[in-house]
């Protein structure tokens, strides 16, 4: 994982770009780059990237796994990232499915894409944006977002991608062999959704449910106020209102 970095000074995005040259690419390249002109968010969002404010990176990934166990792979994207953040000392969260949270504010997010034939994956795309030195947000998630210099810790950019890889690498391998265990324990032990009362977002209705467990799917179990108990299926919507 990480043996071949395509660094790149300015690109559209690197997810765009390790879409182009996944097929031909092998498991574990990298694309890298100090600045997005297209950096894509979750949902058709633009994930503004500015040259030396964040780190802007995609992996490509083929795992022989069943389609069913994709959904999955953000949530061990999501798992590496923070286990390389307590590695550092910073106390980070998991917002399910896909934000790391730092002090109750966004500092990173994960775009996951993939490539399938009928029966099987061709490629996942692996993205993953933190936000390192930016300071200003857009008025619309200033109150939402931050970014690790905002909050007075500074992260070296090589030196954090040197530590991730391998914890990346190894949970992922982990993951393969069948092994979730770890995965599990960081999800729930750092999420910042389970025991709470949150909003459950599906095509633009908010429903207030609590947040109760993360099963070994890495779904969100959540109750409503019914009493009536829902699995939540990662990828499907978000949960906003923390
Ligand atoms: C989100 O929270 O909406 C996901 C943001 C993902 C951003 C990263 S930056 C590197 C990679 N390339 C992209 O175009 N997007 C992802």
């Amino acid at each position: 994982m990480g043996q071949r970095v395509d660094y790149f000074k300015t690109i559209d995005s690197t997810n765009i770009q390790a879409n182009k040259i996944a097929s031909q690419s092998p498991e574990g390249t990298v694309v890298l780059a100090d600045e997005q002109t297209k950096g894509k968010g979750r949902i058709g969002r633009t994930w503004v990237s500015e040259q030396n404010k964040g780190l802007y990176f995609s992996t490509i990934l083929k795992p022989d796994i069943a389609l069913m166990q994709a959904p999955f792979i953000t949530q061990l994207v999501a798992a590496s990232l923070t286990k390389t953040f307590l590695d550092l000392g910073i106390e980070i969260s998991i917002k399910w499915p896909n934000d790391l949270i730092y002090k109750g504010k966004k500092v990173a997010g994960i775009l996951t894409e993939m490539s399938a034939e009928i029966d099987h994956i061709s490629y996942i795309i692996v993205g993953i944006g933190i936000n390192l030195y930016k300071k200003d947000f857009e008025d619309e998630i200033k109150d939402k977002a931050t970014s690790f210099a905002n909050e007075g810790i500074e992260i070296d950019r090589i030196e954090f991608l040197r530590k991730f890889f391998p914890n990346f690498e190894d949970l992922y391998e982990k993951f393969k062999a069948g092994d979730k265990r770890e995965c599990l324990d960081i999800l729930r032990s750092r999420s910042a959704v389970l025991g709470r009362e949150v909003y459950k977002i599906k095509e633009g209705e908010r429903v207030k449910v609590f947040a109760r467990d993360i099963d070994d799917m890495g779904n969100l179990i959540v109750e409503h106020e019914s009493g009536q108990v829902e699995t939540v299926f990662t990828g499907e919507i978000s949960i906003r209102g923390l």
